[in-house]
């Protein structure tokens, strides 16, 4: 018979690999917590125009990559592609901004994007990310970017580098468009098709081009910092100045653009050279039109998403093992139920505990917690049972003891 596999571009999360998942969502949670955010959690469908209107047609995600199909209603559906759409409809749809204060939400889950696989990018794949609504002090984007920066650092990430960018407002960005295209008029028939095409669409995109001969024939087009406004250029020294305040190591890259339209203003990524070509662990910036595009509401916003398999391969051996921390080895018939009470205890006092329904012998009983990673076996067998007690056998410290089972939970 013929297997099921996954399907190409997804990936089963499971061993260690499910032990670091669930470390970096903890840790995450915790620093996210700690900043005074709540989480969020939205559906993994949405109605297709959420993402056309949200993302923008034009756009990658939006033209190429979206997992989008009719349902038995007949309705355009689409899995989401990323999480910053989703929260603002739902923010919208609930009315949140009349609560009158700034809402500071994150969430971890799987995103779809029909993308060509390859380390590091899958076609479910899954982010934390965060979002504030409701606040346009630069201080908030220094915050949360520096906010990102220390949950990475907390997961032993190493080796980082923020790369920051203002994008302007919208006025800025046609000014710019305009010397842009100017500037890229005379040497167009020299760049790559991709970029033919993006001059087109969004010629933003061609400054991000990875194409080496487009790179040099663009390093000196103008930058879009250089068209920022007082307002914008102020917003901007702001949130640099408080994230050396923060002590936030930042490069500044003029030609960081995002692959998503509804970025105005600060615009940032986090990026490794330990990925390959997928060396964006984590981006995000400022969007104050979206809440105006999707809902005709004029709040500011901020947020970044991380990606959780860049994280997880960052991550090496530095996550907690999630062995038991005690196994029950018990030799004879007559102590079964003995010993399964002694699980029963030490579980309800918290100690994870391992135990096999099957009577052993002590060697293969020795073998399989050296298998489990247990620090410590408890041995049960004829006499214990007789005394009501166990015998507690430490590897760390290499002893071996006798006590009664409510001292033995002392030792945890
Ligand atoms: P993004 O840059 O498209 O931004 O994605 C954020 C992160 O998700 C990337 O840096 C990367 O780590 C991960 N990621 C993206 N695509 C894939 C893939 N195919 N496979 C594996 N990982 C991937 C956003 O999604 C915005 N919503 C971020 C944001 C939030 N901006 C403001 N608020």
């Amino acid at each position: 018979m013929k297997l099921i596999k996954a399907v190409r571009g997804t990936k089963d999360i499971f061993g260690n690999d499910a032990s670091k998942y669930l470390h970096i969502t903890q840790v995450a949670q915790n620093i996210f917590e700690n900043y005074g955010y709540e989480m969020i959690k939205t559906p993994i469908f949405e109605e297709t125009d959420l993402f056309k209107r949200g993302i923008g047609e034009g756009t990658d995600v939006v033209d190429k990559e979206m997992y989008t199909f009719t349902d038995r209603g007949d309705r355009s559906i689409t899995l989401r592609p990323e999480g910053t759409a989703p929260v603002v409809r739902c923010y919208l749809e609930n009315k949140m901004y009349a609560q009158g204060d700034t809402s500071r939400l994150y969430y971890i889950g799987s995103m779809f994007r029909y993308e060509r696989p390859q380390a590091g990018r899958q076609r479910e794949f899954n982010q934390i990310g965060v979002e504030v609504l409701g606040e346009a002090s630069p201080i908030l984007d220094a915050e949360v970017i520096s906010m990102g920066y220390k949950m990475l650092e907390a997961l032993g990430i190493t080796d980082l580098e923020v790369k920051i960018n203002s994008v302007g407002g919208q006025a800025t960005r046609i000014k710019y468009r305009e010397q842009l295209l100017n500037f890229l008029q005379p040497i167009k028939e020299e760049l790559c098709e991709d970029c033919k095409n993006r001059m087109e669409k969004n010629p933003l995109r061609v400054l991000d081009c990875k194409n080496e001969k487009c790179k040099e024939l663009t390093k000196d087009a103008p930058t879009l910092v250089e068209a920022l406004n007082e307002e914008e250029k102020n917003h901007y020294e702001e949130v640099k100045k408080y994230l050396n305040i923060f002590k936030v190591k930042y490069t500044e890259d003029p030609k960081l653009v995002r692959g998503l339209d509804y970025y105005s203003s600060t615009v940032y990524e986090i990026v490794t050279n330990k990925l390959g070509a997928q060396g964006t662990v984590l981006g995000g910036g400022r969007y104050d039109n979206l809440l105006k595009q999707l809902g005709d509401k004029e709040i500011p916003a901020f947020g970044f998403a991380a990606g959780v398999e860049r994280m997880m391969m960052l991550l090496g051996e530095n996550y907690p093992k999630r062995t038991p921390e005690v196994y029950i080895a018990w030799m004879g018939e007559e102590v079964k139920e003995y010993a399964f009470e002694i699980s029963n205890f030490l579980r309800e006092a918290g100690v994870k505990t391992a135990i096999d329904y099957n009577s052993k012998g002590m060697k293969s009983h020795m073998k399989k917690a050296e298998k489990l990673g247990v620090n410590y076996v408890i041995i049960v067998g004829g006499d214990e049972l007789a005394k009501n007690t166990v015998i507690l056998k430490d590897f760390v410290n290499r002893t071996q003891e006798e006590l009664s089972i409510q001292e033995v939970v002392t030792k945890f």
